[in-house]
């Protein structure tokens, strides 16, 4: 049975992939600094599979707490989940973001390499693509940044493609996710957002459950079918399922560049719609100004992922609301209350 590291396995994206990979009968062990978790969504996760999942509160930047772990499992390979993601904590806190996204990005390929562990999955992002000539976008189009999180997703893209150039040992899938929402079936976790959150699914659901008062869409001048922004919602299941396809294909030395997504495009006011209709609740909003840094329309093209990795996204908009509101609604406070030991 392989081992799997799964690093920042705490987060909403790594909770619900540790599930999946222990469904598909790996083994894993969890890193996580919990500064954007608790321990209690790894518990949860532990109740939903009923398996033990050793846990090691470690930076991803502290060499030596990495390599004691490294010296206590043997790797088969690596997920990257650890890092930060709030655009615009990042351009506030540019030395915060490039430390813990690209520094520990290192500091983790160091300690794989000295331990002869070349497997690694990383958290890419569509922000990679910038503002996209056309869509759907493909894995070949130009890339560019414009904010310092967007910035450190593609100088770890960058140097991971040069470790490969040096050494073809290494075997890489650089995943970059369009837009995840949803949560996991049983409503045990979801997406938990430290204070007021920067997402709209976050946002919307919050309205939903009447802690916040209205959606601010920001922008109704796009040139969109109904001038508000189109993203590609993909469920966290798909996307969770998509990593371990992902370490399915990775048998042999590559870099490996994928889009996760569904190929569809749904706009802001698409979005509130269908969550009032999963939800059974109004959900006030406003049209303001843009928000600074927003492009008009991202979805992915999916076929290369179809393709190479057998995947694609299965779940539709509906079902991803449904599990959001499920989750948000049993959980109006996340994780703060403990209801397993
Ligand atoms: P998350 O914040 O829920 O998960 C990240 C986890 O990493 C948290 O549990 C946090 O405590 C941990 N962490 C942060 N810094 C760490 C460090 N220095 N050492 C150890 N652990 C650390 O976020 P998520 O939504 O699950 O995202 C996971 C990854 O996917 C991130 O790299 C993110 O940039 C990337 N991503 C997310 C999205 C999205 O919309 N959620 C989109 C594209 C890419
Ligand atoms: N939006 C609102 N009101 C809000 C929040 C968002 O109208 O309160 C709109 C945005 O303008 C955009 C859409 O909803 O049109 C989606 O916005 P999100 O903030 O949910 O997502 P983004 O597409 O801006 O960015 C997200 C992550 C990035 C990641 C990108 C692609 O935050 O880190 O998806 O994966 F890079």
């Amino acid at each position: 049975m392989k081992k799997i590291l799964v690093t920042g396995g705490a987060g909403y994206i790594g909770t619900h992939t540790c599930i999946e990979l222990i469904e598909a009968g790996y083994k894993i062990v969890v890193v996580d600094n919990l500064c954007n978790a608790s321990l209690e969504g790894l518990k949860r996760v532990r109740r939903i599979v009923g398996v033990d999942i050793p846990f090691y509160q470690v930076d991803v930047r502290d060499k030596v707490g990495l390599t004691k772990v490294f010296e206590v499992h043997n790797f088969d390979g690596v997920i990257h989940f650890a890092g930060l993601k709030a655009v615009g904590e990042s351009v506030e806190m540019p030395i915060k973001y490039y430390d813990t996204n690209v520094g520990g990005t290192f500091i983790l390929a160091e300690v794989m390499r000295d331990f002869d562990c070349k497997t690694f999955v990383f958290s890419s992002s569509a922000t990679v693509y910038g503002n996209p000539k056309m869509v759907p976008i493909r894995e070949d189009f130009p890339l560019s940044a414009t904010n310092p999180y967007g910035r450190s997703k593609l100088m770890i893209e960058e140097f991971l493609q040069d470790v490969f150039v040096a050494d073809d040992a290494w075997n890489i899938a650089l995943l970059r996710y369009f837009n995840p929402i949803g949560a996991h079936k049983s409503g045990l976790i979801g997406e938990n957002p430290n204070g007021v959150p920067n997402n709209l699914i976050p946002y919307i659901s919050q309205v939903a459950v009447g802690k916040l008062d209205k959606l601010n869409v920001f922008g109704g001048d796009y040139d969109t079918a109904d001038g508000t922004g189109v993203r590609d919602y993909i469920h966290v299941v798909d996307l969770a399922k998509g990593h371990v396809k992902a370490l399915q294909a990775l048998d042999e030395p590559q870099v490996l560049i994928v889009n996760l997504g569904t190929g569809n495009g749904y706009s802001v006011l698409d979005m509130v719609k269908a969550f009032e209709k999963s939800s059974g609740k109004m959900v006030a909003y406003k049209i303001v100004d843009r928000r600074a840094g927003d492009i008009a329309t991202c979805y992915a093209d999916v076929s290369f992922a179809k393709t190479k990795l057998g995947w694609q996204a299965e779940r539709e908009l509906d079902e991803m609301c449904e599990d959001t509101w499920r989750w948000q609604s049993q959980n109006p406070d996340g994780f703060l209350n403990e209801t397993f030991a």
